[in-house]
């Protein structure tokens, strides 16, 4: 590849954003990198279940060779969006000629249920970033009960679950599913680590009461009873007596509980199950009844962040129906309804293209495809001119108006500390759960 000739700003240096970066530099782009946390690797390093070890390894390796590639420059600890450290107008108009959103989903999915604001009543997101040890989640104390309802099918409850029956070790863990148990989304093999846990004789006594339903929508519940179980066989010892049970055909109404005592149950309304061109759908019934509980946490995705500024549709921001620059027919241009018409220079990848869908593997590939249309906008284009004038004069001002931008000397620094540590406890990786920690692990 020769001297760069376009100027690209990428947002979000989760794995969408990364792959992105390595594609936009190869088509011939400088890529400047703003992620809002310190680290890069977004849920990668902050979402995969912290005991998957050589996953998270072998993806921090790609990433730190993908961030050593000298056509990328990396901004951490840097916020773009209102109220952040800069906004998505101040790219556009310092130069950069087309800015690649990759900020995942950060907002949080509301019901607008009564009693969702009561103490005790959390969403999933803030837990497995609590865990996984990024600040500020880090920080905070999450006060989890005996008994915690997770509402949510997908493979973060299943997450959420772990962490509630190996680490917290609570009394009871209750799943609460709005459809039957032949539309749960989590795979065996996460099922394989709390399976142990699994109360047979309630699964039985729940496979019982729903079986009306899911025989009136044409499912056979012995076969999808035996998918259930078809992980127990390689489960994993379990390490503590939580019961582990699934309340399906179930959607929450309401959180009840006060300010003082916090939650004490979960209130649900009854669902069947109806087939709609070829989907199965949860109707209510009317019916609704209580689940005892004292913690309830939503599994149930995440929506991109409001104060980004980019219209939302389907919990994601919008991408033109219409696309210009479409890649295996996919469009990754951003469009505001409102005028019907693209938001110029600005594209769309990962979670931020369609939140909370898919794994590693999928942000990478969206990533990958949106650097192909960016490229192909960018060849619509004249090459940058005075690319080298322009990088200094944006980054002088970065730093002079913000005093604590992350580089990649300074992520070398945090490295090493933590690579220290870890050899001098002797575990196979420490992390430094504070800013305040990492700053000065950073030389600040
Ligand atoms: C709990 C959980 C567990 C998972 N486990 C697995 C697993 O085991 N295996 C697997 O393959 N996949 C797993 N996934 C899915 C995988 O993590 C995602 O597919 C992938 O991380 C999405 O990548 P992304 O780059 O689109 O978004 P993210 O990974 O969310 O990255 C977004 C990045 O944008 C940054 N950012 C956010 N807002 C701003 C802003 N305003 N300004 C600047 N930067 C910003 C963030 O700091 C972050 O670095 C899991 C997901 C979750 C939620
Ligand atoms: N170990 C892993 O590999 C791993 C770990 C975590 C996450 N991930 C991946 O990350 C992605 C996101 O996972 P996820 O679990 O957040 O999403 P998901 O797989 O889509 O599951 C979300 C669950 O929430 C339910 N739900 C959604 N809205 C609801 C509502 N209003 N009321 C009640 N229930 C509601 C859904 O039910 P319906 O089906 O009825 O909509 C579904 O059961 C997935 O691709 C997942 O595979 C992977």
């Amino acid at each position: 590849m020769g001297d760069p000739q376009y100027m690209v700003a990428v947002v979000g240096a989760g794995p969408a954003g990364l792959f992105a970066a390595r594609k936009l530099t190869e088509g011939g782009a400088y890529v400047i990198l703003f992620n809002r946390d310190i680290k890069p690797g977004g849920l990668a390093e902050y979402g995969i279940y912290p005991d998957k070890l050589k996953m998270k390894t072998g993806l921090r390796a790609q990433f730190k060779q993908i961030m050593a590639t000298p056509g990328i420059d990396y901004f951490g600890n840097v916020t773009v969006c209102s109220g952040g450290n800069i906004v998505l107008e101040d790219l556009l108009e310092s130069g950069f000629q087309a800015v690649l959103v990759t900020t995942g989903a950060q907002g949080t999915k509301w019901l607008r249920l009564p009693g969702e604001n009561l103490p005790g009543v959390y969403h999933a997101k803030n837990i497995v970033y609590h865990y996984n040890l990024l600040p500020p989640f880090s920080e905070k104390k999450y006060l989890l009960g005996k008994r915690v309802a997770v509402v949510g099918a997908g493979n973060v409850m299943m997450d959420i679950a772990h962490y509630l029956i190996r680490n917290r070790k609570v009394e009871e863990v209750i799943v609460v599913v709005r459809r039957g148990p032949a539309e749960v989304k989590f795979t065996r093999a996460e099922m394989e680590t709390v399976g142990a846990n699994l109360r047979l004789p309630a699964l039985e006594a729940e496979f019982a009461r729903v079986s009306p339903c899911m025989q009136a929508a044409g499912q056979d519940p012995a076969v999808i009873k035996a998918a259930f179980l078809s992980a127990l066989p390689k489960a994993i010892p379990p390490v503590s007596q939580t019961c582990f049970r699934f309340e399906f055909l179930a959607s929450p109404v309401r959180i009840l509980g006060d300010w003082m005592n916090g939650v004490n149950a979960l209130k649900v309304e009854d669902n069947s199950l109806l087939a709609v061109d070829g989907n199965i759908k949860a109707r209510g019934t009317g019916e609704t009844r209580q689940i005892d509980a004292d913690t309830v946490i939503f599994a149930i995705g995440d929506t991109v962040d409001r104060d980004f500024c980019i219209p939302i549709f389907n919990d994601a921001y919008v991408a033109s129906p219409h696309p210009r620059f479409p890649v295996g027919e996919i469009s990754f241009e951003a469009f505001n309804p409102d005028t019907d018409q693209p938001i110029e220079r600005v594209f769309l990848a990962g979670w931020a293209r369609q939140a909370s869908v898919g794994l590693v593997g999928v942000a990478r590939r969206d990533g990958e495809r949106a650097a192909e249309a960016v490229l192909a906008y960018l060849r619509t284009q004249p090459p940058m001119r005075d690319l080298d004038n322009l990088i200094d004069k944006f980054e002088q001002r970065l730093v002079e108006t913000h005093e604590r931008v992350v580089d990649k000397t300074h992520l070398a620094k945090l490295e090493a500390a933590e690579q220290a540590e870890a050899q001098k406890l002797g575990v196979p990786e420490y992390k430094l759960a504070t800013n305040d920690e990492m700053f000065t692990a950073m030389g600040f």
